[in-house]
C-alpha cells in the first residue's frame, strides 16, 4: 500500500527541484548598452580566465577538467579576472540538424553563472568543432546553420558580451571556406545581434600569423582573437595530442622572446581593428618554474600591445588551478596580485 504522505512529498520535491532548474538557466535579459565603438569593447575584455576542458569535451565530464560549477565564476571573479570565456561542444547534441533544448539550457546555465557573479564572457559554443564524428569543418553550412538558433537563443545576453564563430580554423575550413564561413555565421548572428561583437580567428590555429588571402569580413564589429603556443614543443610538451615530444624548459633567453614577438607582430599591420589573444598556456608537464616564466612573458607582452588575454586553462592538462585555488606563483605570473 503506498504511503500518501510520502508520494505527496515526493511530488512537491520533484516540483521544487524542477522550479529550481528552470530558475538556474534563465539568462536575465540585458538591456543592450548605448552603441559603442568596437575598441571601446575591446578594451572590457583584459584579463580572462578560459573555462575549457568541460563543456568543450565530448560529454560533460568526461576530461580530467570535470565539469563546470557554478564555484568556477566565484573563483574566476575574486581571482581578479574580468571575464572569462565558454567553450562547448554544441554540436555533440544534435537533434535533426539542431542542438537539443537541454543543451542550451546548460549554456544558459553557465551564461547565468557569469551574470551573476558579474563577469563578462566570451561566448564559444562550437568549439572542437573540426573534430571526428561531427567534422563540422567540412560542412561550413551546417555551422553557420548553427547560429541561426544560437545567436536568436541568446540575443539577450548582455549587450558588451562577445560571440566567437570558430575556434582555431584549419584545413579544410581555411582559404576561401573560412572567407565564407566566417560571412555566412555573421550574417546569422547580425538578424538578432546587430551591434554584438563577434571574435573571428584569421589564421590556422588563430595564431596571428595571417595568410595572404585572408579577407577581413565587411563588419565593423568584429575583433580578431589570436592563439599563441610558440613553441609548440614547449607548451605542449609530453602531451599525446601533440606528438609526446620531450621534456623541455623555457628560460626566456633573448631567442625565445624573439621567436615570440616576431609572429604576434605579424598581426597588426593586417588587422588594423582590436585583437584579443584568446588563448595562451602551458601544460602542468612542464617544470613550475619555466611555465610560470613563460606564463608572465606572455601575459606582459599582450599587455605591451594593448592587447586583452584570456589564459588557458582553469583545470586540465593546462590547469593552473589546484583545489580551487591558483598554484603557487601563478597569480603574480598573471599581474593579479
Ligand atoms: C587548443 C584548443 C584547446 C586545447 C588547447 C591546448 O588549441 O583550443 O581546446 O586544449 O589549445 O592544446
Amino acid at each position: 500500500m503506498p504511503n500518501q504522505k510520502l508520494l505527496d512529498a515526493l511530488t512537491a520535491a520533484e516540483a521544487a527541484i524542477a522550479e529550481a532548474k528552470r530558475f538556474a538557466s534563465e539568462i536575465v535579459p540585458a538591456p543592450q548598452p548605448p552603441l559603442k565603438a568596437i575598441g571601446d569593447i575591446a578594451k572590457l575584455y583584459r584579463r580572462g580566465l578560459n573555462l575549457g576542458d568541460m563543456l568543450d569535451a565530448p560529454a560533460e565530464g568526461a576530461w580530467p577538467a570535470g565539469k563546470l560549477a557554478a564555484a568556477d565564476f566565484d573563483f574566476a571573479l575574486a581571482a581578479g579576472f574580468d571575464h572569462v570565456r565558454i567553450t562547448a561542444r554544441s554540436h555533440a547534441y544534435l537533434d535533426n540538424g539542431r542542438i537539443a533544448e537541454s543543451w542550451l539550457d546548460r549554456l544558459a546555465w553557465a551564461c547565468a553563472q557569469a551574470q551573476r557573479v558579474g563577469l563578462r564572457a566570451i561566448f564559444d559554443p562550437l568549439h572542437h568543432a573540426d573534430k571526428e564524428p561531427f567534422n563540422g569543418f567540412a560542412q561550413p553550412d551546417l555551422l553557420a546553420q548553427l547560429w541561426h538558433q544560437l545567436a536568436a537563443r541568446f540575443k539577450d545576453l548582455p549587450g558588451d558580451w562577445c560571440f566567437e564563430l570558430v575556434n582555431e580554423p584549419k584545413a579544410p575550413l581555411d582559404g576561401k571556406a573560412l572567407n565564407g564561413y566566417l560571412a555566412k555565421a555573421l550574417a546569422a548572428i547580425r538578424a538578432h545581434n546587430p551591434t554584438r561583437a563577434v571574435h573571428v580567428g584569421a589564421a590556422i590555429n588563430n595564431t596571428t600569423d595571417i595568410p595572404p588571402h585572408w579577407k577581413a569580413p565587411a563588419d565593423s564589429w568584429t575583433i580578431l582573437q589570436g592563439h599563441c603556443y610558440l613553441p609548440g614543443p614547449f607548451s605542449h610538451q609530453q602531451e599525446s595530442w601533440a606528438g609526446n615530444t620531450p621534456k623541455r624548459g623555457w628560460d626566456g633567453t633573448d631567442a625565445e622572446k624573439a621567436e615570440i614577438r616576431a609572429q604576434l607582430d605579424k598581426a597588426p599591420p593586417r588587422w588594423p581593428g582590436p585583437i584579443h589573444m584568446g588563448e595562451f598556456g602551458c601544460t602542468t608537464k612542464a617544470d613550475q618554474a619555466s611555465r610560470l616564466r613563460y606564463l608572465r612573458f606572455m601575459r606582459e607582452e599582450f599587455e605591451r600591445r594593448g592587447w586583452g588575454w584570456t589564459v588557458w586553462n582553469i583545470r586540465g592538462p593546462f590547469g593552473l588551478t589546484e583545489g580551487g585555488k591558483f598554484q603557487p606563483g601563478v597569480a603574480a605570473a598573471l599581474g593579479l596580485e
